[in-house]
């Protein structure tokens, strides 16, 4: 529960090992005593991401496993969650992978990989977390989009269909959570530079895992539902999505 000043005091992370994840809960304005589950598919690695990331020592950090695509375990995976942590103020879900998009047009079982893991498997598992959530009354899911979900681009689109199907998803679910005392946190990153982008070109606005979390800490603790970032790609892209086809092929990418 929410203590009385507001700080998050139990946070499930879907994707505990998550560069994201991870800058969003040290942003966060976690009270002495909170609960941090990581949940992912290899509890050392998660250990040691959360060790190198430097969260509070009076945060008290645990694992658990998950994994995105066993979509059978979800159910009992997030009463168990649940359970272990008692009332749940927020629920972090940065998993995901970029994959390889070339290597995804030629080999489709890559393709459902990447749609497996950052669209199905998460969704599913946010809408039993949401459920749960919905009978506390209150609580905090916080769904990490892309502007790569925005609109379709030859360079990623396998990636960016992922994208687009969760970003709907999470734009719906936000909506069917109004008035329940939940709220929904729909997180839009544009290229941020860490380990997921490792070696790639940096693209226009790119930002870094803190820029993010910081922005995610704020949108917790204010009231926003949408959040671009940088704050400037959301102006951008609606322009962008307002391009026609044709022009919008030609630009680079
Ligand atoms: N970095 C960017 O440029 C950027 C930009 C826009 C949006 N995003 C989105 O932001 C989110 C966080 O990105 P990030 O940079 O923090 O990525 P990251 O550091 O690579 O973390 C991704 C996490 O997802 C986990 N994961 C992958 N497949 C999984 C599965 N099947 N089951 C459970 N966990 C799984 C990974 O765990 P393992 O260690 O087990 O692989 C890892 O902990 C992602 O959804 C990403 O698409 C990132």
């Amino acid at each position: 529960m929410n203590d009385a000043l507001g700080g998050a005091q139990s946070v499930l992370v879907l994707g505990g090992a998550s560069e994201l994840g991870l800058a969003t809960l040290r942003a966060l304005d976690l009270r002495p005593g909170a609960r941090v589950l990581l949940a992912g598919r290899s509890p050392e690695a998660m250990a040691a991401a959360a060790a190198e990331a430097g969260l509070a020592p009076s945060v008290t950090v645990s694992t658990t496993n998950w994994d995105a695509r066993d979509t059978a375990g979800h159910e009992a995976f997030v009463e168990k969650a649940f359970a272990e942590l008692g009332e749940v103020d927020l629920v972090l879900a940065p998993a995901g992978i970029l994959g390889d998009q070339q290597r995804a047009e030629t080999d489709p079982a890559h393709a459902v990989d990447i749609w497996e893991t950052n669209f199905v498997g998460l969704a599913a598992t946010l809408l039993s977390a949401a459920a749960r959530l919905r009978t506390q009354g209150h609580g905090v899911l916080v769904v990490y989009s892309s502007v790569a979900g925005l609109r379709g681009r030859k360079a990623n689109f396998v990636y960016g269909a992922s994208k687009a199907g969760l970003d709907a998803f999470a734009e719906g679910l936000g909506a069917s959570l109004a008035g329940t005392g939940v709220r929904l946190v729909l997180v839009r990153p544009g290229f941020v530079r860490g380990r997921m982008t490792a070696g790639m070109p940096a693209a226009p606005m790119a930002t870094t895992p803190e820029a993010v979390g910081a922005a995610v800490a704020a949108a917790v603790a204010g009231r926003a539902e949408i959040v671009p970032v940088p704050r400037a790609v959301g102006p951008v892209f609606l322009v962008l999505r307002a391009l026609p086809a044709k022009i919008f092929r030609r630009l680079p990418g």
